[in-house]
């Protein structure tokens, strides 16, 4: 079965192809960082009607980079939700209108069980169950996963994504958007000892996180000093080791309560050299077997969601005619599948 995938949830227009035999046979995908960059965040409106430009153009390349027609395609996936609902409507859009001209079926598939499921593309994929921790621009949450739709949400943020987090403060510093890659680099050059920002979270016995108490203690201590580079790289180290520190003892905690011999970092964040030295040092100590998927899979991409479409699809699931997206859908409200992954 051959399924292309598409992905509109945010910022990132992404396409693939993944081939039940061959494996992913191409992963498309076109960033919208210059348009976002000069206001310092995704505005919506802006995601939505750049999405409309680039959706079509990268499955034609999708299929010529493949050496596919349309006719070979088996089925489309696209993102559903959770998102911004403009954006997740022009992929829901073409995903269905394109799945009807060709006479298959179409699928919509989560976005967070996209990610979920990533790194089972990779050549060494993780066992179930294993934990897994989305880390992006958009979530920050804990997941037990069992299996393919058996998902318990074991924490999640309360208020600001731990990549908000990011990219807001990195405004405040006047450092280049998206925000999490300028902080990591302006913090290795900070001193380490200059200023320290509480964890947030850290002594409260739940596996959820917060980040905008962090956001303002970190803002708040910016306003007291002129941003000379100094200051600034200094003022980017305390929030970054603050911000990884809030995830590792989460990570440890949940860790702790599952047992889980397995754990598994999805999402932007998941990039951060910082973040993943300390899981691996915690996993590492807790023999515990840490994956962190290739950049390609870790960010919004349509390769996980092809790939989720296709293990739902192989069950049976498929969307009628009509079609709807849900900007806000808990990855607990899906339906469990039974499948075979041999
Ligand atoms: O998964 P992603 O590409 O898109 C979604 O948000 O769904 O994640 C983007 C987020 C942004 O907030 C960005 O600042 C953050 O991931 N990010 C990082 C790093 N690279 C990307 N945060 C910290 N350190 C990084 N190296
Ligand atoms: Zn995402």
């Amino acid at each position: 079965m051959k399924v292309l995938g598409i992905e509109t949830s945010c910022d990132d227009t992404g396409v693939a192809i993944y081939d039940s035999e061959q494996g992913l046979l191409i992963n498309r995908f076109a960033s919208q960082v210059d348009i976002h960059s000069i206001y310092g965040g995704v505005v919506p409106e802006l995601a939505a009607r750049d999405h409309i430009r680039k959706v079509m153009p990268l499955v034609e390349d999708a299929l010529v980079g493949s050496g596919l027609g349309r006719k070979q395609l088996d089925a489309i996936a696209y993102t559903a939700g959770p998102g911004l609902v403009g954006a997740l409507l022009v992929g829901a859009t073409v995903g269905r209108s394109l799945a009807f001209a060709l006479g298959v079926p179409a699928i919509g598939v989560h976005h967070m069980e996209g990610h979920l499921l990533s790194p089972m593309l990779e050549n060494e994929a993780p066992e179930f169950p294993f934990l897994s921790l989305l880390v992006s621009g958009g979530h920050t949450m804990l997941v037990d996963v069992h299996s393919v739709g058996e998902y318990k949400i074991l924490g999640q943020t309360r208020d600001d994504a731990v990549g908000e987090a990011f990219d807001k403060f990195a405004k405040v510093l006047g450092l280049p958007y998206p925000g999490g890659p300028s902080i990591e680099k302006s913090a290795k050059r900070g001193d380490s000892k200059r200023f320290k920002f509480p964890s947030p979270m850290a002594g409260h016995r739940t596996l959820e996180f917060s980040f905008s108490g962090l956001k303002t203690h970190a803002m708040l201590e910016a306003s007291k000093y002129e941003l000379d580079d100094r200051t600034r790289n200094d003022l980017a180290y305390a929030f970054q080791e603050a911000a990884v520190e809030a995830l590792v003892t989460k990570c440890e905690q949940a860790l702790e309560i599952t047992g889980h011999a397995s754990l598994v970092v999805a999402g932007g964040v998941g990039a951060n050299r910082f973040l993943r030295e300390r899981l691996r040092a915690l996993c590492d100590s807790r023999e515990v077997k840490v994956y962190f998927p290739s950049m390609e899979l870790c960010t919004d991409n349509g390769a996980m969601i092809a790939y989720a479409g296709y293990l739902r699809l192989q069950s049976g699931q498929h969307e009628a005619l009509g079609y709807s997206v849900q900007p806000r859908w808990s990855l607990e409200d899906l339906p469990a599948v039974t499948i075979d992954l041999d």
